[in-house]
């Protein structure tokens, strides 16, 4: 999974500038290495590339003197070739006047890499992004005209992805999309392309979107699309997007992280009122009440939201729904489902593949398919027969907070509204989120300077709190590198127990329906030795048997199941803090996985 992005201007200019603020706005796809490629009109291609992040990697090679009528960037998160140089995108073809970089995998990378070397071809590195340029390269070398040569080489890259490539001597630069997004912006003397909207806003707002088996050739003044297999033109006409960019900005936080985690009491607040007035709703609910099995699919934080969710629906509306990671839903239920059944499919992104391919199995399996989506317009929302909206704007952080929220408070909203007879006062959510992370910042402080030196957690939760405890233990391993399992609190004593010393690190999380059982959790680990830290609300039960308690604002359960995230995101991203490491961007992972 990787993030790609071209220009083509009308004249030569600096063009640094504009790729490294591109790469900025991807950065949440990928950031093991950057690279820029610039082709002027003298014939020749200035490549750099390195690890790292934008930034550092722009500075140490000066990107932004960069220069030419096209450019092209990649940020890369390596799944063939190890995160180095010579494996960084854009790649060069072999005798170096062509150029490309792409996003997502060529799954017979290796076999076609043998072809490519037994050829004579020039392949320097192991990256399937160098195998997208050489494939084209074969086919322009035999005569090919460079659309035909890119529609051959297509058939011969099996797997998901979309490149962009140009060639010295030309004004044009060409695009392709199979599985991996890809979007054209449209701007008075230029034309661009990239995995997605945020990194084109800031340039243009009239944007064109690409579809699978599609070609695309942007010259400076326009573009033409291309279907892969007839080779026939296809006109779309462009769309306005109509989306401040502001979001984008930390606005004063240090971490798009801390920012997003404060945001949680307005974007709650959003939702609710999006909900309030969504047409989708109707047909949601007709669909979820009248199925047979409804099944909630999602990957990472999103199946966690789904896990909470299936409580939510169960216990409110009486209405069991079967929460599951979205590629084990094609292994254990794709043979089992029917038109009878509904998919929910969460994610924050839309494009998550894991989510995709549970997707295309459900609709094959004739499924009716309804989504929470953050990101409007994602493939997930367009293939969906009613979605509803996460309303959170831009989440920019890797971990996923702000949306998390959304996506359990919309599934309270749907239980409630499907079991009709109790009304929770949702809308007093918006103002518990903020007194939550108003109240327990300094005991989350004085937490994180107690157990800093520590690398090894347990995460306990039950009932309602039970997806929380997931969902907390991977914030802490996302961020902070620590190994942090979440788990029902009673599972613990079945094996997990064994790991408690002197000063074991177990957090629990204790709904206020479920104190005795989190008490008795809590002594057995403590009497071993353990460190105890609960997060619940205020209870001389908690107190008496815990070493610390973060005291959440005191509500109903489900209000409570909601709330008590609140402490777990801050502690990882002050934990992170501590650590030295960058929140936004942990080590190894991307926001939005585009590949399986
Ligand atoms: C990646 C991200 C996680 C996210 C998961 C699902 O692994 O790093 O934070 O929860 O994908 O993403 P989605 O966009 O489908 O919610």
């Amino acid at each position: 999974m990787c993030g790609i992005f071209g220009i083509v201007t009308a004249n030569n200019q600096v063009l640094g500038t504009t790729l490294i603020e591109a790469g900025r706005r991807l950065s949440y796809r990928g950031y093991d290495s950057v690279g820029c490629a610039s082709l002027s009109d003298d014939g020749t291609i200035d490549l750099r590339k390195d690890v790292g992040k934008v930034d550092e990697v722009a500075s140490r090679l000066n990107f932004s003197e960069m220069y030419g009528k096209r450019g092209i960037l990649q940020l890369r998160w390596a799944t063939f070739g190890s995160p180095s140089q010579v494996n960084a995108q854009p790649h060069l073809d072999s005798d170096g006047d062509m150029v490309g970089a792409h996003n997502g995998n060529v799954v017979n990378n290796n076999e076609l890499r043998a072809q490519f070397i037994a050829r004579g071809m020039n392949v320097r590195s192991d990256n399937d992004g160098e195998t997208c340029v050489h494939a084209v390269e074969l086919y322009i070398d035999q005569g090919h005209d460079f659309v035909e040569a890119i529609r051959c080489a297509y058939h011969d890259l099996e797997g998901d992805y979309a490149f962009v490539i140009g060639k010295v001597h030309e004004e044009r630069l060409y695009a392709i999309k199979k599985g991996s997004s890809l979007v054209v912006g449209l701007g008075d003397d230029f034309t661009c392309v990239s995995s997605d909207l945020p990194s084109i806003l800031p340039f243009t707002q009239k944007v064109v979107r690409i579809y699978d088996g599609e070609i695309v050739t942007l010259h400076a003044d326009g573009i033409e699309i291309r279907a892969v297999e007839s080779g026939e033109r296809i006109n779309r006409p462009p769309e306005f997007i109509h989306e401040s960019m502001e979001a984008v900005q930390k606005g004063g936080f240090p971490h798009f992280m801390l920012k997003e985690i404060h945001e949680q009491s307005t974007v709650a607040g959003e939702l609710l009122h999006i909900l309030d007035y969504s047409d989708q709703l109707e047909t949601y609910l007709d669909k979820v009440s009248s199925a047979r099995n409804v099944y909630l699919i999602g990957c990472g934080t999103s199946y966690h939201a789904c896990i909470l969710g299936s409580v939510y629906l169960s216990q409110l509306a009486k209405r069991p729904a079967i929460p599951v990671l979205a590629p084990q839903f094609i292994a254990q239920y794709a043979h089992s489902v029917d038109h009878q059944d509904v998919g929910i499919f969460v994610s924050q992104s839309g494009e998550t593949k894991d989510v995709l391919n549970a997707l295309e199995v459900a609709q094959k399996r004739g499924m009716a398919v309804l989504s929470l989506v953050n990101v409007i317009g994602s493939t997930l929302m367009r293939a969906s027969e009613a979605y509803l909206p996460l309303g959170c704007g831009y989440e920019i952080s890797v971990p996923a907070t702000k949306t998390y929220t959304n996506q359990v408070i919309a599934f309270l909203y749907l239980a409630q509204k499907l079991g009709s007879y109790q009304d929770l006062g949702l809308y007093k959510l918006p103002e518990l989120i903020a007194k939550t992370i108003s109240i327990v910042e300094p005991k989350v402080s004085q937490i994180v300077s107690r157990i800093k030196n520590r690398n090894d957690f347990y995460c306990l939760g039950y009932g309602l709190t039970y997806p929380v405890a997931l969902e907390g233990a991977l914030k802490l391993k996302e961020i902070t590198y620590a190994h942090c399992e979440g788990m029902l609190s009673t599972e613990f004593k079945h094996g997990p127990l064994s790991a408690v010393t002197e000063g074991f690190p177990v957090i629990f999380i204790a709904g206020p329906q479920d104190i005795p059982i989190i008490v008795s959790g809590i002594n057995e680990v403590t009497c071993r030795g353990g460190y105890a830290i609960t997060i619940g609300e205020d209870d001389s039960r908690l107190h008496s048997n815990a070493h610390d308690v973060v005291v959440i604002p005191s509500t109903n359960t489900y209000f409570n199941s909601i709330l008590s995230i609140i402490p777990l995101q801050l502690l990882s991203y002050k934990m992170s803090m501590n650590l030295g490491y960058d929140p936004d961007y942990p080590r190894n992972l991307s926001k939005t996985l585009t590949v399986d």
